[in-house]
């Protein structure tokens, strides 16, 4: 089956679009990348994204749901384009959507108990109708209902492709937020663990399109934060932060690590006469840190760290992950035999096939759900 997956993260950078031949059942699958296309959202739709995530109103969110729909199928047909085939010849779109909100803490509600919410926009609706394709979509609110957190969703991929037989493997993802997956040597699936360790790229990206008054969105290569120097003092308060000693399972997003914590952590480097490059130099460390602070949660070694996102373009990053996990080899996806950039749309190309056949991939250990669940919504393709 040729399968397409769309991909937009917490980074709200674009969406990035796989095809992928499936072929198998259960957790005997055969996974081949055909094509990876990234579509980057032109500036002002990545602000648009950003500012809806934190404060945006109803009309604004119902409006974006429409646009994004529009992006996500766009996605889809250039990587299309790239594989050079038809729509016809492709049987199904997962589509991730684009998280605008995400609340996995239980907020008590008289008459119903505890609630728990996450939003992914990105109509799916406009995605079938514009390619014509079966899409599948809201993979996340199903576990919610479950009791789960709805993220992360990655690591039954990640069991799926990335485990190593008898060694011990830790995936870290190294999107806005960062999560990682420990897949214990000869273990199962209910063995996996895994869980957001906080932010990845999200606060180093919005230091420097601050430093930059828009004008950058990233911090190419590494390089301001390899000029800077680590405050430890900084280091030490930003560490105290509550999400990096809550027990998993445990997800965030962009309501936690997001303009409230860049405005104290912008405070702070003021009072503190850092420079600009002194902070990303930090916060850089931060999460390098923070997911190393994961292994007080993991029972068993680690023999190898395995790296994706687009924080694998980040050198510093993956220095200060190096020198956090030595002597642990630190290794890219891209060294494994899997694109790193692409590696979240191809999963939730897997996650699509999977619920069409019926198959259940919350890793409950993962997201906390009080059983697995089947996920997602289906619209069906096809024109009349
Ligand atoms: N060349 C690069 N140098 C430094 N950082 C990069 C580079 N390319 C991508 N990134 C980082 O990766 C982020 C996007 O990663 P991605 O895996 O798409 O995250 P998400 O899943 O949150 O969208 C960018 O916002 C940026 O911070
Ligand atoms: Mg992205």
């Amino acid at each position: 089956m040729n399968v397409i997956g769309l991909m937009s993260g917490t980074s709200g950078d674009g969406v990035d679009a796989a095809l992928v031949s499936i072929r198998g059942t259960g957790l005997n699958l055969t996974v081949t990348q055909r094509a990876f296309c990234p579509t980057p959202y032109p500036a002002s739709l990545r602000r648009q994204v950003l500012a809806v995530s934190t404060k945006g109103t109803v009309a604004e969110v119902c409006h974006l749901n429409a646009v994004l729909g529009e992006w996500f199928a766009k996605a889809a047909m250039n990587v299309l384009a790239r594989a050079r085939l038809r729509p016809s010849d492709v049987h199904l779109i997962g589509s991730h959507g684009q998280t605008v909100h995400h609340l996995p803490k239980p907020i008590r509600v008289p008459g119903v108990g505890p609630i728990r919410s996450t939003l992914q926009i990105g109509e799916p609706a406009v995605i079938a109708e514009r390619t014509g394709i079966t899409t599948v979509a809201d993979f996340r609110p199903r576990d919610v209902a479950a009791g789960g957190d709805g993220a992360p969703l990655t690591p039954y991929v990640h069991y799926l492709l990335l485990r190593a037989g008898r060694r011990s493997r830790l995936v870290v993802n190294l999107g806005g937020i960062s999560n990682v997956t420990y897949l214990p040597a000869g273990g199962g699936l209910s063995d996996v663990r895994a869980f957001d360790t906080g932010p990845g790229n999200m606060v180093l990206d919005a230091l420097v399109s601050r430093m930059t008054g828009g004008q950058q969105s990233m911090d190419r290569g590494g390089r301001m934060a390899a000029r800077g120097r680590v405050d430890v003092r900084l280091l030490r308060q930003l560490l105290a932060h509550p999400f990096f000693h809550q027990r998993p399972p445990k997800s965030t997003g962009r309501e936690e690590f997001g303009e409230a914590f860049l405005a104290r952590l912008q405070a702070t480097g003021r009072r503190r006469k850092l420079r600009p490059e002194d902070l990303l130099a930090t916060c850089s460390l931060v999460t390098a840190m923070s997911i190393g602070m994961a292994r007080r949660w993991l029972k068993g070694n680690i023999d190898e760290v395995v790296v994706g996102g687009g924080g694998t373009n980040n050198r510093t990053l993956m220095r200060n992950l190096a020198a956090v996990f030595d002597p642990t080899p630190v290794r890219t996806f891209d060294e494994v035999g899997w694109d790193s950039k692409a590696f979240e749309a191809v999963a939730f190309a897997v996650l699509a096939y999977q619920t069409l056949k019926g198959e259940a991939t919350n890793v409950p250990a993962a997201t906390g759900a009080a059983h697995p669940v089947v996920l997602g919504t289906i619209v069906p393709g096809g024109r009349r």
